[in-house]
């Protein structure tokens, strides 16, 4: 059953490869096992509809983060966790979503990119790396890290469940996300209560 809590957008920035898709695909069903309507608004994808017509250049790439934005503000307002996962390399442009958004939630996900070179996952770092992509993120092209993320993971150093875990405590923190007493294996209020009582009994407390 979903309940009604606040819309947010989670904003992750990072270069290509870095896991932002993959942590938002993580999240996702976690988010709604916790009562939140969700909705992934991701480049690859969206790069293929809403902004097929932009390419890589700086003009361009903040004309895809302003559509995207205009989404996720309507989504957010409407009570949805909006997971947004967008290379969107230009601190400038990130902090006009964040004013235009309201409720964002940044987070930068940190990778080196000699890391990301020997991944390549997607193949186009050799790519770039031979210049047969011009304009490439982090090759070619500038990626300015945010300097006030609410939250920053590193996907060389952290497992995604790690990186996922972080995410979660800190949307809770933030009063984004009912906290789970569950995941802490956490007592009822009458356990809690019968707990208290025993160990008063005891003279414990
Ligand atoms: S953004 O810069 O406008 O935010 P976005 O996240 O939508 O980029 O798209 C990035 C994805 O496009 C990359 O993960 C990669 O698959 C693909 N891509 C193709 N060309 C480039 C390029 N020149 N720079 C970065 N990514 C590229």
């Amino acid at each position: 059953m979903t309940q009604d809590t606040k819309g947010f957008t989670l904003w992750f920035t990072g270069l290509s490869g870095s896991g932002k898709t993959t942590l938002a695909k993580e999240l996702e069903p976690k988010l709604r096992q916790r009562g939140l309507r969700v909705e992934r608004l991701d480049g690859d994808i969206v790069r293929e509809s809403l902004t097929r017509d932009l390419g890589f250049s700086k003009e361009d790439r903040d004309k895809n983060i302003e559509r995207v934005t205009f989404v996720a503000k309507l989504l957010t307002r409407n009570g949805v966790a909006t997971l947004c996962s967008f290379i969107s390399p230009y601190i400038e442009r990130r902090d006009k979503s964040r004013q235009e958004i309201g409720n964002f939630v940044e987070c930068y996900v940190e990778c080196p990119l000699q890391v990301l070179i020997e991944r390549d996952v997607k193949g186009l770092y050799e790519k770039a790396l031979a210049g047969d992509i011009q304009n490439f993120t982090g090759v070619s092209d500038p990626y300015e890290p945010p300097p006030n993320a609410e939250i920053i993971v590193n996907s060389a150093t952290q497992t995604v469940e790690e990186s996922v875990e972080v995410i979660l405590q800190r949307l809770e923190g933030l009063g984004y996300l009912p906290v789970d007493d569950a995941r802490d294996g956490a007592y009822s209020e009458e356990e809690e209560e019968e707990i208290e009582s025993r160990l008063r009994a005891l003279g414990y407390i």
